[in-house]
């Protein structure tokens, strides 16, 4: 079953957003959500098959090896509600582990109908477990989907995949708390995060060899090209990988090879680029190990367990919602 929220708003504000960040006197930027229409997202689907991009491959290990164990943990978890739906190939793994304790309902939640379409078809064969995907955005959607539950029943959020790295670091905490407002106390939530390493493997993880993530970030000029009829000439960007050392971060942006102008005729809008000028169009924060802790415990939650891969710096963080509950007054700690 598909339930679409009310995306108008979203949808709307592309050239306003647009306008807004390439109008900025400093640093041009656009939001990273853009970066993900359905060329985007299946450009990043390939992304995580990629030598260098370990993460993805990492966070399959860890619920491979680990799915049974975070079960046991979450005896009366029957609705599984998760953020950003991705191909759905994660989520199988824990989602099997659950419905062999209890009936289980599965609610990705997702903007583009693409993604979720191809996670609800790769997902279709579990046994015991029903699927109701939201298309709208993610607090909406787990608000939605909450409201479903039945009497007694947890819910256990999935916020796999590092998509926390890519809010700032004050912006991941207060989304954090978010989710938290919307929970009960014993409610979960699986957090993964992708963990501070090298700078040499961190930057090709970014800037790969086959230029795969360049075409990924240059997408979103030409996106602008198709929906807003922008006359972006994308041999005249480059991708780059940039090191925050400060912020631990790797940022993407698109460097303007020549002074050039630009027009954008459907935000109508145009805007001039200095030579190696950039747009900033993703931060990708990387963690400590113990981040996840400190985060939780700023935030409503407690870390319960945390899951570490072998081979690439990786972590899955299991919290559990501390404190009051909802509705405030009577709550009970977890
Ligand atoms: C979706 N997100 C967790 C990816 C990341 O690693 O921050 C996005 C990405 N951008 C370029 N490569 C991957």
């Amino acid at each position: 079953m598909l339930i679409r929220g009310d995306l108008t708003p979203a949808v709307n504000s592309f050239p306003e957003d647009v306008r807004q960040g390439l109008g900025k006197m400093g640093q041009k930027e656009l939001p990273s959500k853009y970066l993900y229409d359905d060329v985007g997202s299946a450009l990043f689907e390939v992304i995580t098959k990629l030598p260098e991009y370990g993460l993805t491959r990492a966070e399959e290990r860890i619920l491979r090896g680990h799915s049974e164990a975070i079960a046991e943990r979450l005896a009366s978890h029957g609705m599984v509600v998760e953020l950003g739906s991705g191909s759905g190939r994660k989520t199988r793994r824990i989602l099997e582990a659950l419905a062999r304790r209890q009936p289980t309902t599965y609610s990705p939640i997702e903007i583009s109908p693409a993604a979720l379409e191809s996670c609800e078809r790769e997902l279709d064969d579990l046994a015991h477990v029903s699927i109701v995907g939201f298309e709208t955005e993610y607090l909406d959607g787990l608000r939605r989907a909450v409201a479903r539950r039945k009497p007694g029943e947890a819910v256990l959020v999935l916020f796999l995949g590092s998509s926390i790295g890519n809010f700032d670091r004050e912006a991941g905490e207060d989304f954090l708390r978010k989710i938290r407002q919307e929970l009960e106390p014993g409610d979960a939530l699986l957090l993964g995060m992708d963990l501070e390493k090298p700078l040499a493997q961190l930057i090709s993880a970014y800037d790969d060899s086959l230029g795969v993530t360049a075409v990924f970030n240059k997408n979103l000029l030409a996106r602008i090209n198709r929906e807003l009829g922008g006359n972006f000439d994308l041999a005249r960007f480059e991708h780059v990988a940039l090191p925050n050392a400060r912020e631990r971060r790797i940022e993407m942006h698109l460097r303007s090879l020549e002074n050039q102008t630009v027009s954008i005729e459907g935000a109508d809008f145009r805007t001039t680029f200095r030579r190696d000028e950039t747009i900033w169009t993703e931060s990708c924060h990387k963690y400590g190990p113990r981040e996840a802790g400190e985060m939780a415990e700023r935030t409503g939650f407690g870390c319960v367990a945390q899951y570490l891969d072998d081979e690439w710096a990786f972590a899955e963080n299991l919290l559990l919602a501390v404190g009051a509950s909802r509705a405030g007054g009577n709550g009970k700690a977890a």
